[in-house]
């Protein structure tokens, strides 16, 4: 398959995931385009059969630049008739959103805004989300602190090795369940 494996990440937990899902993509055969959303980025998201779509979670949602750029994107598929009432749907298309979070404050209820918003994009161009993933990241810098002591408890090395292992099963087995089809 021909995979966009794009996303956004401010302070680099979402890149380490998107890296990983890059590395097992290529290891199971397709072929893949790996873009990190910054100023200018403009992609077509038509073109590919299978889509992954992550971002860091800020203020509960995915980062600005990736907002921007789906924005961006439904203004044209709108003036080009890509998305029609109904939204009806293109099969030969799947998607998987995810997102790193801290969860500091609600658990994982931060993160669910920020991969539902990603699926209406995808549900809208008639894509099947194949699922929703939500991955512990810590916090950097001057929000380090927020890593202790809230809901996820103490988070200053996620994403880790376990989180990046059951990352590469659930990339390989989505990915397995495309190429094998669905049994007789
Ligand atoms: C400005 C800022 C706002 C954040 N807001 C939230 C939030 O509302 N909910 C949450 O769970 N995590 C929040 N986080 C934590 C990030 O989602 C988490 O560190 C994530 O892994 C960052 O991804 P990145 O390193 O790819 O940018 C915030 C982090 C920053 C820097």
């Amino acid at each position: 398959m021909n995979i966009l494996n794009i996303y956004f990440s401010a302070t680099g937990n979402t890149e380490k995931v998107a890296r990983k899902i890059e590395e097992v993509a290529i290891r199971e055969g397709h072929t893949v385009s790996t873009v990190p959303v910054k100023g200018g980025v403009e992609v077509e998201f038509l073109d590919y059969d299978f889509i992954f779509m992550g971002s860091g979670v800020y203020h509960w949602l995915p980062g600005k630049p990736l907002m921007k750029l789906i924005d961006k994107a439904c203004t044209g598929y709108r003036a080009s008739g890509a998305l029609p009432r109904n939204a009806p749907r293109r099969s030969h298309i799947k998607a998987v959103t995810y997102c790193t979070y801290g969860g500091t404050h609600t658990g994982i209820n931060e993160a669910y805004p920020t991969t539902q918003w990603m699926g209406q994009f995808f549900d809208h161009l008639g894509i099947e989300v194949m699922g929703a993933w939500h991955i512990v990241g810590a916090f950097h810098g001057n929000l380090e602190a927020l890593s202790v002591g809230g809901r996820m408890g103490d988070i200053r090395d996620r994403p880790n090795q376990a989180d990046l292992d059951s990352l590469t099963e659930m990339t390989t087995s989505i990915l397995k369940s495309l190429e094998e089809g669905a049994p007789a």
